[in-house]
C-alpha cells in the first residue's frame, strides 16, 4: 500500500499564487499531498499554476480571483471557499507588494493598498480560520514577511513597517498555538527573483547595485515550507540575509538607519 503524503485530506489556501514565490509555496504544499485553493487577482496565471500542479501531484486544486488589497477581500475569499463546499486547513498569506522610495514619491493609494493587502488581508484571513484550525488540532498559517521585517526602512518606510508588523504577528500567533497542534511560521526572505522587484523598484537601489545576492524564489519557498512543517518560529532565507538580520540588534539604532537608507537609496 503506498504511503499516506502528510498533506492527504488537508487544504491549504496559498495567496499570490499566480507568480513568484507562491506558486512555488504551492509546489511544495501539493507535492505532499495538500489540495490547494489558490487566490490572486490574475485568474489566468492562477489557472495554469492549478492545472499543472493538478496534473504534476494528482491533487485537486481551486481557484479564486480576488483582489485581497480591497477592504473585506478576505472576507469575500472565504465566502467564495464557503461557496465552493471547501475548508481551509493551512493559510499560506504570502501576497504582497512594495514600494522603493520616499513616502510620497507614490500615490496614497499605493502606501495604503501596501497595508491592506501585506497587512490587513493576512490578519482577515489568519482570523477567519485560526479557531477551526485550533478545533482541529492541525494546520497552521505561513506568513511571508520578509528580511525587512528586522528593522525600519527610510526610502521604503511603509513596507518595512508592514513586514516588522507580519513578523510581529506571526511571533506571537507562533506562541499563542504552543501545544495546540497548529504551526506557525514566518518566513523571510531576501531578495528574492520574482515580478516583486521589478513593481517595487528594489531593483534600481544601491542594494540592488552592490550585488546582494539574488536567490531564486524555489529554494525560498522550500525553506519556508520545510521550516513551517517544522513549526519554526522564524526562517530567515541565505547564510548572508540571516547574518544581516541577526546582526541589526547589536548595531546603535541611528546607525541602522543611517545604513538602511544608504542601501535604498537610488544607484
Ligand atoms: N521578491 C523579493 O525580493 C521579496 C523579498 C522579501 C519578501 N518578499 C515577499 O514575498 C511575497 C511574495 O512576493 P513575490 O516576490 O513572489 O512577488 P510577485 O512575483 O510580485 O508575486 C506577488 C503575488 O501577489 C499577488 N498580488 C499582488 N497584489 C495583490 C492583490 N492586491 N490582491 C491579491 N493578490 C495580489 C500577485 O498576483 P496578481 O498580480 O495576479 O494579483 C502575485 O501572485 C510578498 O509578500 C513579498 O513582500 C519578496
Amino acid at each position: 500500500m503506498a504511503r499516506r503524503k502528510p498533506g492527504e485530506g488537508q487544504t491549504a489556501l496559498i495567496t499570490g499564487a499566480s507568480a513568484g514565490i507562491g506558486v512555488d509555496l504551492a509546489e511544495c504544499f501539493a507535492k505532499d499531498g495538500y489540495d490547494l485553493i489558490l487566490t490572486a487577482r490574475s485568474q489566468g496565471p492562477l489557472d495554469e499554476v492549478a492545472a499543472r500542479l493538478k496534473a504534476t501531484y494528482g491533487v485537486n486544486t481551486h481557484t479564486i480571483a480576488q483582489d485581497l488589497g480591497a477592504f473585506g477581500g478576505g472576507s469575500a475569499v472565504a465566502a467564495a471557499i464557503a461557496a465552493k463546499g471547501l475548508n481551509v486547513d493551512v493559510v499560506v498569506n504570502n501576497a504582497g507588494y512594495g514600494h522603493a522610495g520616499a513616502l510620497t514619491s507614490s500615490d496614497l493609494p499605493t502606501q495604503l493598498g501596501m497595508i491592506d493587502l501585506n497587512v490587513r488581508a493576512l490578519v482577515e484571513l489568519t482570523y477567519l480560520y485560526w479557531d477551526r484550525m485550533l478545533a482541529n488540532k492541525r494546520g497552521g498559517v505561513l506568513n511571508v514577511a520578509s528580511t525587512a521585517a528586522f528593522q525600519p526602512g527610510p526610502l521604503m518606510a511603509n513596507y518595512y513597517a508592514s513586514k516588522a508588523y507580519v513578523l510581529s504577528f506571526s511571533e506571537a500567533m507562533w506562541e499563542e498555538a504552543r501545544d495546540t497542534g497548529v504551526n506557525v511560521s514566518c518566513l523571510c526572505p531576501g531578495p528574492t527573483k520574482s515580478k516583486f522587484r521589478e513593481r517595487a523598484g528594489t531593483d534600481k537601489t544601491k542594494l540592488a547595485r552592490d550585488g546582494a545576492p539574488v536567490m531564486s524564489s524555489a529554494p525560498v519557498a522550500r525553506a519556508g515550507y520545510e521550516a513551517w512543517k517544522r513549526n519554526r518560529r522564524v526562517i530567515v532565507t541565505g547564510g548572508r540575509n540571516a547574518f544581516q538580520a541577526g546582526m541589526v540588534k547589536y548595531l546603535p539604532r541611528e546607525t541602522l538607519l543611517k545604513i538602511v537608507r544608504n542601501i535604498q537609496s537610488p544607484q
